[in-house]
């Protein structure tokens, strides 16, 4: 009887605690695991992937999100030259004081600026995107709960509402986004970019490319700290072995 009691209990949590069990009205749809290859305790970044997903975010995303955290020469730790950086800086412009005359002026970027915003403040912003602050994108994958699976899920969630949900003005339906609607339209379609190293460029891999980018800009020492924890872990290791090895030999004529 008591056992039957406990089993009930047990199924009937299980069920209440299942992800997603009843995920359904205006919750969010909890998104999909990736088999990132930054996962795991020997996880990396894929250079070849962050550099893709960097010019995702130049092209597309950064003509509404700033990412005012960024150096253009942080981007060397994505696997690009000096010299491609200083081209990458000088693409850009960003304000550059004022003239004789007082004006406000533009310079070409160097390494040493931040990556340039595309609005010269909030205010301006939103005005751009019907009220809607797009968030600053520089830890946008730490600022959410499973940040990368997230955010490669929105950019993939965009779909047509069920026939019962009425989409607002400016509003765009996504079942991933807390809410189902966000003033975000879909950002990407197929071919958006046209990659240097012949990837074709469908909305899953411009998707993949951008998240991976977007992963590193917020933890970019990730990789440093998975060699130091797998460092820690062999020394622990190591440490027990001889610690036992050692108690071992002192102790070995007590009885
Ligand atoms: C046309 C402008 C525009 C472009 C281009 C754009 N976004 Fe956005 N984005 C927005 C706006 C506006 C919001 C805020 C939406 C809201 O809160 O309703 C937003 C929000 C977001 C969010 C936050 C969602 C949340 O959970 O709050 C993410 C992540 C995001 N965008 C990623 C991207 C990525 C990645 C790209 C490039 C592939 C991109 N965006 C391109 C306008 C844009």
């Amino acid at each position: 009887m008591r056992i039957a009691l406990a089993l009930a209990v047990f199924l009937t949590a299980g069920v209440a605690l299942a992800p997603g069990a009843f995920a359904q009205g205006h919750e969010a749809v909890e998104a999909p695991k990736q088999p990132w290859s930054f996962n795991g305790p020997f996880g990396t970044f894929d250079r070849a992937s962050m550099q893709r997903g960097f010019q995702v975010y130049k092209e597309v995303c950064s003509n509404c999100h700033s990412m005012k955290e960024m150096y253009y020469r942080n981007l060397t730790s994505i696997g690009l030259n000096e010299e491609q950086v200083k081209a990458i800086a000088a693409s850009a412009t960003v304000p550059g004081g004022t003239d004789d005359s007082g004006q406000a002026v533009e310079r070409p970027a160097l390494p040493s600026d931040h990556f340039r915003s595309p609005f010269a403040n909030d205010k301006a912003a939103r005005s751009a995107n019907g009220g809607a602050l797009p968030p600053d994108q520089s830890l946008i994958v730490k600022a959410r709960e499973n940040g990368s699976d997230y955010v490669f899920a929105l950019l993939n969630g965009y779909e047509d509402a069920p026939a019962d949900v009425k989409v607002g003005e400016g509003q765009y339906y996504n079942k991933y986004f807390p809410g189902h609607q966000l003033a975000m339209p879909a950002p990407l379609h197929e071919g958006a970019v046209t990659y240097a190293d012949g990837t074709p460029a469908t909305i899953e891999q411009m998707s993949r490319d951008v998240t991976q980018f977007l992963t590193w800009t917020s933890n970019p020492d990730l990789e440093v700290r998975k060699r130091m924890g797998v460092k820690v872990v062999l020394f622990l290791t190591l440490m027990t072995g001889l610690t036992y090895a050692v108690k071992k030999k002192v102790w070995k004529d007590v009885h």
